[in-house]
């Protein structure tokens, strides 16, 4: 689950796919692992055969090596056994949600290094596109990054940082910047640009549109990662990002979101937003490779 779209999936329908009757008040459910039809194992395997391919020489390695040893090709996984190897490499923990949940939970959750992962899988007819995040989304997208010893601590900051966000009236600046890195991000290598964003890692044609651009050749905004551009500026949900933000490596994400923001929120709430295709006088675009 994540709470960027459930800014998106809000706004349009109101009902929340998914059954919520048996959630704990921290939404957690069990995720009835054997209650998957074959159907809907041979599903995933197709999703994570067309992303398989796409991902060498673009996802970053982190991905690429966690989503290896995790070793989900033959089905939807079981989140507890996932959860194992999980909790000796960085203290997290996966689990089992209906769908999206509210931004409290979902944070109070991420500053307890628990990850919630929906558990129902996109439909047939959802195998390009989906609105809300699902099992697919969820699993393959957001949980190799939390094998990343800094990445997994940025993101238990991030989950604390939403809580206070949510005091200081500061969540709409919060949700581009984890719109712009955890789920749009792309990181810096000795190789060239990489991708470590989820939303990008689990969308059959986002990956390569943010390293190659379209057939005709547009080309998407990729510049440095700095805060308060970032959380300046507006985003697309419903095609693919006109500006991606770059970081040099996951400790400048730790780092540079360290400083206490209170300050800055309002400074942010002074000034317009900028649209998403925005590139200001003496912006760099990086070049890819
Ligand atoms: N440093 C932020 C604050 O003081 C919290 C935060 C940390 C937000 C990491 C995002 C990511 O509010
Ligand atoms: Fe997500």
């Amino acid at each position: 689950d994540d709470f960027f779209a459930s800014v998106a999936a809000k706004s349009d329908s109101g009902a929340l796919r998914g059954d919520y009757s048996n959630a704990d008040k921290n939404y957690v459910v069990d995720q009835h692992w054997a209650a998957y039809s074959p159907a809907q194992h041979a599903l995933w395997r197709r999703l994570y055969e067309r992303q398989a391919k796409l991902i060498p020489g673009r996802a970053c390695d982190v991905f690429l090596d966690s989503i290896k040893a995790l070793d989900v090709s033959q089905g939807i996984p079981q989140f507890d056994r996932t959860t194992e190897a999980l909790y000796k490499a960085t203290g997290w923990q996966l689990v089992a949600v209906p769908g999206l949940v509210p931004d409290q939970t979902f944070f109070e959750h991420l500053a307890n290094r628990r990850f919630p992962v929906t558990v129902w899988l996109r439909e047939e007819s959802e195998f390009d596109y989906i609105v809300e995040p699902d099992v697919f989304h969820d699993f393959f997208g957001h949980v190799p990054l939390l094998f990343n010893p800094v990445f997994a601590d940025h993101l238990q900051e991030y989950g604390k940082g939403g809580l206070k966000a949510l005091k200081l009236d500061g969540l709409a600046f919060l949700a581009r910047l984890y719109w712009y890195t955890i789920e749009f991000g792309l990181i810096q290598s000795p190789e060239g640009l990489r991708i470590y964003g989820a939303g990008i890692l689990s969308s059959g044609g986002e990956v390569e549109y943010a390293l190659r651009g379209s057939p005709q050749n547009q080309q998407p905004n990729r510049i440095p990662f700095q805060v308060e551009r970032v959380m300046r500026t507006l985003y697309k949900i419903d095609s693919y990002q006109e500006t991606y933000f770059v970081i040099r490596d996951f400790q400048q994400l730790f780092d540079d979101t360290a400083p206490d923001f209170t300050a800055l929120y309002e400074q942010l709430k002074a000034q317009d937003a900028l649209p998403a295709n925005t590139l200001l006088p003496g912006e760099k675009n990086l070049a890819v490779a």
